[in-house]
């Protein structure tokens, strides 16, 4: 069986690499917001570490898509429980993915709306133009507000892998860490 696709015990290396690379961008999202609010954003290295939100937000938001196509061109063949337990699991990471889609989106109607231009990594994606404000409304009043409630799910995500590794002792972490097995 490829190392590259899922299987029912394990996550194969495509969807790990999706898994940890998103983990990681979604950290520095959340942690560039977090440092801003704690330290001067007059300090060079926060202002350059919150000067990237918006491009990392529009990867996170490319990958995302990517990874959501994956995921259901996987969806009968990944490792889950056969009891209910697998099924709160799968809505878990469903709901899980429509964060990684919404979150973004509404950040990039807040920065529309506002008629404010796009760089995506030295790129423009658009340029200054008339503000809509009904876009702008909607991530003004959304985005901040989903973006932490998605930071409160991933923290119960985080919770809930620990207490199946310690308190359970099953191999849930394994599906997504470790050598993943070809002979399985
Ligand atoms: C999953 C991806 C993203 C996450 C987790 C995220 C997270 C956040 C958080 C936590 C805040 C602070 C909210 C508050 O002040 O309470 C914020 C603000 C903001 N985000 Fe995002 N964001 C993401 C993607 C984007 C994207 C793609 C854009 C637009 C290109 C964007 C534009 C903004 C803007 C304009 C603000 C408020 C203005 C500012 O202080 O910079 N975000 N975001
Ligand atoms: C250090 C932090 C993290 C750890 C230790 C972790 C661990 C895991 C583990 C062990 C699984 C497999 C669960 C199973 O088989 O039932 C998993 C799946 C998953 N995790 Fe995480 N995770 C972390 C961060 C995140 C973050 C930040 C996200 C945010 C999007 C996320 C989203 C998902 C999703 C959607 C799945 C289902 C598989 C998929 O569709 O890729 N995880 N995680």
């Amino acid at each position: 069986m490829s190392l590259l696709t899922d299987n029912r015990y394990r996550y194969g290396l495509v969807s790990r690499m999706f898994h940890w690379s998103m983990a990681a961008l979604l950290f520095w999202q959340i942690g560039g917001i977090v440092i801003s609010e704690l330290f001067s954003r007059n300090l060079s290295w926060v202002s350059a570490w919150r000067g990237t939100h918006f491009s990392v937000g529009v990867l996170i938001l490319a990958l995302a898509l990517m990874r959501a196509v994956w995921g259901l061109m996987s969806f009968r063949n990944r490792p889950r429980a056969l009891d209910k337990t697998g099924k709160w699991a799968a809505y878990g990471h469903m709901a899980l993915y429509g964060f990684m889609l919404v979150t973004p989106v509404l950040g990039l109607l807040l920065v529309y709306g506002a008629g404010k231009p796009l760089v995506f990594f030295g790129g423009h994606l658009w340029g200054v133009h008339d503000p809509l404000q009904w876009a702008y409304k909607t991530g003004d009043l959304l985005h901040g507000v989903m973006a932490w409630t998605f930071l409160a799910a991933i923290a119960g995500h985080m919770s809930m892998v620990i207490y199946h590794h310690y308190v359970l002792k099953d191999a849930t972490l394994s599906h997504m860490v470790g050598k993943p097995k070809s002979d399985v």
